[in-house]
């Protein structure tokens, strides 16, 4: 069994934090999105994985290489265009080849893995299998409509009007006869393949499609909220870990990681929380639920249940809580101004706040 992960796309919704970078790379607790996904995959036992990639093929790249870290073999596959998840099938045709595949979504999280529903797929082999999941608001996802004995009679692509509240999981299992229906496709409304209708194609003409529901999912909906969650979530089962330096004065409360390099100086910082490599917190408060990435620097300031991207600056600011803050951003204090903030920053942003 092959993996195929989709890390090509362009990052519309988390703008402006994927602005400039590729959106599988946005960090959960300092470590990007797409790590998550490659980890259950090699989990599962899978090892030869292509990911498809488009303009940001440079910056994944970079990122996980040859897959030898993960013990996963790694292919890169280019797609010209985001033309579609199952235009991404179609270009994988012949790294896929005869085998069995799951496709995993390169910005999806799902909590807990994909070992069972993998080892259910190779159990059973059904002709297709999915995984759904209830949302708020179905209108942005693949929505799937149930026969009253739980069985997917159809499915429908970012519908205007839901026929329920279940939501396509970025995660499905394929035979390879999946790449009879996707050759078939034509284009949807939106003018992608979508791979939503090739699954609706194997069940119009009687095949196999099996379908669980799940909970413990999330994916960039351009939701800052859900981010700070998933973040929470995954900070949660942190162990501490001190690899950086800790001066005498300063007080680490709970579950703490200090990544190489970092340095804490005259500051309390309240777990579940990380610091990442290189980074300096100094005369400054970090509590519950955040993660400071690498090479930042946090100076006379207060933040909380907030995720920093890397390089970025936050200095003599009293308070920042619950609050997304990109890359090289840096922000200061100024005169005048509100004394409550709440931000979601891009990258490259450079914000002054009253203290
Ligand atoms: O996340 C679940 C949803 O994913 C499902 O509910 C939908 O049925 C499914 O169509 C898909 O919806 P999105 O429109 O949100 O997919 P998105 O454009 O965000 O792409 C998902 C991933 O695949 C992302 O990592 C980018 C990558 N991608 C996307 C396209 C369109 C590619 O690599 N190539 C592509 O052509």
């Amino acid at each position: 069994m092959k993996a195929l992960v989709l890390a090509g796309g362009s990052g519309t919704r988390l703008r402006p934090i994927t602005h400039t970078s590729a959106k599988q790379l946005v960090p959960v607790a300092n470590k990007p999105v797409l790590f998550y996904g490659l980890e259950a995959i090699a989990a599962a036992g899978i090892t030869e994985i292509g990911i498809v990639v488009g303009d940001t093929q440079a910056e994944i790249e970079a990122a996980v290489g040859d897959g030898s870290d993960l013990g996963l073999q790694v292919t890169y596959l280019r797609q010209q265009a985001p033309l579609g998840l199952a235009h991404a099938v179609l270009i994988a045709r012949d790294y896929l080849g005869e085998d069995d595949f799951v496709m995993y979504l390169g910005d999806n999280f799902i909590v807990g893995g994909i070992g069972d529903v993998v080892g259910r797929f190779t159990s059973d082999r059904p002709d297709a299998q999915i995984m759904l999941t209830q949302v708020g608001d179905p209108r942005q996802f693949g929505v799937a409509e149930l026969d009253a004995d739980g069985r997917v009679v159809g499915l429908e692509e970012k519908p205007a009007e839901p026929k329920s509240d279940l939501a396509l999981v970025g995660v499905y299992l394929f035979t390879p006869l999946v790449h009879r229906a996707v050759a078939e496709l034509k284009p949807s409304w939106r003018g992608e393949l979508e791979i939503t209708d090739a699954i609706q194609w194997l069940i119009e003409r009687g095949h196999r499609v099996e379908s669980s529901v799940i909970s413990g999912y999330w994916k960039d909906t351009g939701n800052v909220t859900d981010m700070l969650e998933v973040n929470r979530l995954v900070l949660e089962s942190l162990e501490t870990r001190l690899e950086g330096r800790v001066d005498d004065v300063s007080e680490l409360i709970g579950r703490v990681v200090v990544e190489p390099g970092a340095v804490v100086e005259r500051s309390r910082i309240v777990g579940p929380a990380i610091i990442g490599a290189g980074a300096r917190i100094v005369d400054s408060y970090v509590g519950p639920f955040t993660s400071i990435a690498a090479d930042c620097v946090v100076d006379g300031s207060e933040i909380e249940y907030s995720i920093v991207l890397p390089r970025s600056s936050i200095s003599g600011v009293s308070r920042i809580e619950a609050s997304l803050i990109g890359h090289d951003v840096e922000v200061t204090p100024a005169p005048n101004t509100p004394r409550a903030h709440r931000l979601v920053l891009g990258d490259h942003s450079k914000v002054q706040i009253s203290s």
